[in-house]
């Protein structure tokens, strides 16, 4: 039991379960302002993140649940990525749908049919696992609704931020949106380590906000998020970052309620170089930027010392460059992003999008 809610479902008998269902969802990416970096077991954040929800970079999944003769040990599913077989995605499937059993025990009485594509090019660089776990946990929160008719659309969202948890960490936040913090913080007393939660109070300036992402390397990942985020177990600055990371959410709650776009650049800016620093120090090292991720950087800050404009960069565990930047600066920032910065993404290949307000029934 947490914050009121039961997360477990437990009422059920195979009779009464549907024979058939399918439901189809959208769920979007979300970049971090203050960064996820270090988990304890199961899927617990070690500091509180904060990021905005993306409205373009998205997922579509539609899952078909059928009914089986009996209840099976596992939860069996099949999957298709954009209307082809993808057994390449079956073990982090299979992983995400083993932790969540014993929150949605009816599975075991279904076999899942899932398909899936995302709105950008799977190998950007960009990663899909916050959009793609949200996106199947929208669908089997809404399986779970039509068992359970008396669920609240409050309690459907944090289950579903719940079991998206479990898939990603990051995909806690790409529930709901504008702004979504999820891990502890006495500072917001609705905050938890389990789900993701709406900030409540901020300027609207930063809920129209822009994040065109530069895709400075289209490859795969170097390192992964598991990797990475075991790389903070016994790190020399681990306490001091986690502390860090405390102290940036309650900035950004000032930041966010007086509308500070400089304050807002210097930290978003170095939580993304604080993360790098993190997997610079770490045993084993891992050197992420590229060089031209360090071009954009100095262009960035220099174009801001120029136009005395609030363009600000943000970095995931990757070489790609994230702009944010509010919409009342868009048109300039655009042009000097066509002009300047473009160059240095791989195949000129950068996308634009803004923050955006979470998952969708469609
Ligand atoms: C650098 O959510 O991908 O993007 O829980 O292992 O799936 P897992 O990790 P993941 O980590 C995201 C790390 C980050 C920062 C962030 O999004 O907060």
């Amino acid at each position: 039991m947490t914050m009121g809610y039961d997360f477990r479902f437990t009422h059920f008998e195979h009779d009464h379960l549907i024979t058939a269902f399918t439901t189809s969802w959208s769920a979007p990416s979300n970049i971090a302002l203050v960064k996820y970096w270090g988990k304890k077991e199961v899927q617990i954040p070690c500091n509180p993140s904060v990021s905005f929800t993306l409205r373009e970079c998205r997922t579509q999944t539609t899952i078909q649940f059928d009914l089986q003769s009996s209840k099976k040990e596992e939860i069996l599913f099949s999957i298709q990525y954009e209307g082809q077989p993808a057994p390449s995605f079956a073990p982090k499937i299979t992983e995400f749908l083993k932790r969540i059993k014993p929150y949605v025990p009816f599975l075991t009485h279904y076999h899942l049919t899932i398909d899936t594509c995302n709105t950008f090019p799977h190998s950007s660089g960009i990663a899909s696992s916050a959009s793609s776990m949200a996106a199947l946990a929208a669908g089997i929160v809404a399986l779970e609704e039509k068992l359970n008719p008396s669920l609240t659309k409050e309690e459907q969202t944090n289950k579903c931020s719940f079991l998206a948890r479990l898939g990603s960490g990051s995909a806690a936040r790409s529930v709901e949106g504008p702004i979504i913090l999820w891990g502890n913080h006495p500072e917001s007393p609705n905050s938890s380590d389990l789900f993701g939660v709406k900030l409540a109070v901020y300027d609207n300036v930063f809920a129209s906000y822009h994040d065109t992402v530069l895709l400075v390397d289209q490859g795969q990942k170097i390192v992964s998020s598991t990797v990475g985020h075991n790389l903070m177990h016994n790190h020399l600055y681990a306490a001091t970052r986690f502390e860090q990371a405390r102290e940036n959410y309650s900035q950004l709650l000032k930041i966010f309620s007086k509308g500070d776009l400089v304050a807002f650049v210097d930290l978003v800016e170095q939580e993304a170089l604080s993360l790098h620093a993190m997997m610079l120090t770490s045993s084993p090292s891992y050197l992420l930027m590229q060089p031209n991720t360090l071009r954009i950087i100095e262009e960035v800050r220099s174009f801001r010392k120029k136009s005395g404009l609030h363009l600000a960069f943000t970095l995931d565990a990757g070489a790609n460059v994230h702009l944010l930047y509010p919409d009342a600066e868009a048109e300039k920032t655009r042009r000097f992003i066509e002009k300047n910065l473009r160059q240095y993404c791989q195949d000129n290949a950068l996308i634009h999008d803004r923050v955006g307000m979470g998952i969708k029934n469609t």
